[in-house]
């Protein structure tokens, strides 16, 4: 308790500094979000995952930074869309001292005309308390001890769940796919849109991939 107390003291004391902001220069409108999660110790509960985010730069700027921390993303295959010859990545690189996914393009964005970014990412959750994290609890029925995905998105956290703009301002609507096991069941405080049996994310992580880490 006094530990996470001091982090948070520390957090706020860093953000007054300005550094830990992000530049603001981009900002997000949408996320699209599919991740697919394998509930199973012996895999070490891997994960993968894309994000689409629709934003739009207030000013002319060839990088875009955005939050992302404890997953790993395969920067040769981010991609911008959504206009006429749009930039591509030249890098992106994770600076865990701030949490920042600086994209690089190999030029500007035009200001205020919407781009889609397309981040795939891979990790492996962990037992824990924040971010997307790892719970379980024992069954009194069968003694067995049972696993559950949950999140807790407060302040700082929603960047160890996927790529994101972690920080109130930047507000956004989202829509989650979330894939599991058919023996589990996802739940959201959002009403089921649609149910399908394919695996969403095959154009960046096809089956024959993800079945080789999920087992
Ligand atoms: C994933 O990222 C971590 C740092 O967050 C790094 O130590 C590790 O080597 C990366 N793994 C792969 C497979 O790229
Ligand atoms: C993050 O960026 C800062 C400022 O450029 C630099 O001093 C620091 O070493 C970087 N941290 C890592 C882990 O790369
Ligand atoms: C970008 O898309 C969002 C969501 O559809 C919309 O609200 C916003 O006005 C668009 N911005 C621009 C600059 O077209
Ligand atoms: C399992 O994943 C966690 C979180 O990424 C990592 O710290 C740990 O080293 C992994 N363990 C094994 C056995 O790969």
């Amino acid at each position: 308790m006094y530990w996470q107390a001091a982090i948070s003291w520390l957090a706020v004391f860093q953000l007054v500094g300005g550094s830990f902001l992000l530049p603001g220069d981009v900002r997000p409108s949408h996320y699209d979000l599919r991740v697919t999660y394998d509930l199973d110790p012996a895999t070490n509960y891997s994960y993968y995952g894309v994000v689409d985010i629709l934003l739009a730069a207030n000013k002319p700027t060839s990088k875009i930074i955005l939050h992302a921390k404890d997953f790993n993303i395969t920067s040769e295959s981010i991609l911008i869309s959504g206009q006429q010859n749009p930039p591509t990545a030249k890098s992106a690189i994770i600076n865990s001292t701030y949490d920042f996914l600086t994209i690089t393009l190999d030029r500007m964005l035009d200001t205020d005309v919407n781009y889609t970014v397309t981040i795939p990412f891979y990790g492996n959750l962990k037992q824990g308390l924040d971010g997307v994290y790892i719970s379980s609890y024992v069954n009194r029925l069968t003694k067995v001890t049972e696993y559950l995905i949950t999140t807790q998105f407060e302040a700082i956290s929603a960047r160890k769940g996927f790529p994101c703009f972690d920080e109130p301002m930047y507000k956004a609507t989202y829509r989650i796919t979330l894939g599991h096991h058919k023996q589990f069941t996802a739940v959201s405080n959002m009403p089921l849109k649609s149910r399908i049996e394919e695996n969403v994310l095959e154009k960046y992580w096809p089956w024959q991939i993800v079945q080789q880490k999920f087992g």
